[in-house]
């Protein structure tokens, strides 16, 4: 183990998995070990790396702000924050109105169910089952399964967990004392499990029959991570909150909770807020992002997304089981130990990431190209032929 491994998990509460590797640069797509060894990055630090490591335009920007302004608490105005709002909003549309700015997709949530008990006066909530919303107690409670939640129970409000994609299920759970509904496009965590076609426009629908609002956790979906700056824009849904985090500051650490003008005016002042909420430095990230994230990009998602599941459709189905996604966000079931999988692509150079009991999951940075895909392949390919794998039981779903 090298110094910093050692220092790292002698000093740091052991509250992560340890991937057994130290990282201490990165280019492009690829990030490096102190011994300039090269890995090719299919998971973005969990989907936020989104235009790599060192992209010039990211890096410039950065280094103007930090000459300019780093931190500036949200009681002053400031001209980058302003501006990132403004442009947010205008990505967004369909009736998202106003922002709160915060610093992680957790804390996102959090103020996304406090708008909405604030909105509505009511603190029952439902979420689906195989949802991630998050592990500060408020998102958590969002959270269902003993995984996340087993230690910490009870927690906060009340809420009930219908499966995901049961459109009936789901209006049996929302009634006239929801508070809001709480939604994944593409449920992340536990799998990369899209939602059925028209169960969102389904969901939109049942809320408005009992006034509860919709809310859509786009902390992993949106920022063009499904080629569509947010993953519901495919569906033509309208949210009363939307969440975005992860990699829409370029890096810098990022919340955002997007409400309608409706929801807005019963946020009285002070009710949430924080200090590092909307710092200059995490604007100028978002502004740069989303010039970043023009058309062609989103084009590019898609294509280099659909060639990617395209080529695993291809590899031997008694080992690969089914692949689900869009864009760049692509879950494949194995029937190998998955971990085994994470363990024998990372010994050949390539990062990704676990999802549920048995994906492997993909989200690649959005400048990757069809070559580092062919890379990722090939070695893929070469893992689930060599004999540590060959005597697996096969996949059920093939
Ligand atoms: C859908 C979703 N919501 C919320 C979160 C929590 O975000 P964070 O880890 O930044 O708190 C995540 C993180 O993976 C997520 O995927």
């Amino acid at each position: 183990m090298n110094d910093a491994a050692a220092m790292q998990n002698a000093r740091m509460v052991p509250a992560y998995v340890n991937r057994g590797l130290s990282l201490v640069g990165g280019e492009g797509v690829y990030l490096q070990d102190p011994m300039g060894m090269r890995y090719l990055d299919l998971m973005s630090s969990y989907g936020t790396a989104n235009f790599g490591y060192r992209h010039p335009i990211l890096t410039e920007c950065f280094e103007q702000q930090l000459r300019r302004l780093v931190c500036l608490h949200g009681s002053f105005a400031n001209d980058t924050r302003a501006e990132a709002a403004q442009e947010l909003l205008a990505r967004c549309a369909g009736g998202l109105a106003r922002v709160s700015f915060t610093n992680s997709g957790s804390e996102a949530n959090e103020a996304a169910l406090k708008f909405a008990a604030l909105a509505t006066g009511k603190k029952k909530f439902v979420a689906c089952r195989g949802g991630y919303h998050g592990k500060t107690l408020g998102a958590l409670s969002a959270t269902e399964g003993t995984r996340h939640r087993g230690s910490f129970e009870p927690l906060i409000w009340d809420f009930r967990f219908p499966a995901y994609n049961d459109a009936a299920a789901l209006s049996e759970a929302v009634d006239n004392a929801t508070a809001a509904l709480i939604l994944e496009p593409i449920q992340g965590e536990s799998g990369i499990h899209p939602a059925a076609p028209g169960f969102l426009r389904r969901a939109a629908e049942i809320c408005r029959a009992s006034g509860a609002l919709l809310i859509l956790d786009e902390v992993q979906t949106g920022t063009g991570r499904t080629g569509h700056f947010l993953a519901s824009h495919a569906e033509g849904i309208t949210a009363d909150i939307v969440t975005l985090g992860k990699g829409l500051a370029g890096g810098i650490p990022i919340g955002v909770t997007m409400v309608s003008a409706r929801v807005a005016e019963s946020i009285p002042r002070g009710a949430h807020t924080s200090t590092f909420g909307g710092n200059p430095l995490a604007a100028a990230g978002i502004l740069a992002v989303l010039k970043l994230l023009d058309q062609p990009c989103l084009n590019h998602i898609l294509e280099v997304g659909e060639y990617c599941t395209g080529a695993l459709r291809c590899l031997d189905s008694r080992f690969v089981g089914e692949i689900r996604g869009r864009g760049l966000m692509i879950g494949f079931e194995v029937a190998h130990s998955r971990d085994l999988v994470l363990k024998a692509l990372q010994k050949e150079h390539v990062l990704a990431i676990p999802a549920g009991e048995n994906v492997v999951r993909l989200l690649p940075p959005y400048i990757i190209e069809k070559a580092h895909l062919d890379i990722f392949l090939e070695k893929l390919r070469r893992i689930l032929a060599s004999p540590l794998f060959t005597g697996a039981q096969p996949c059920a779903a093939s």
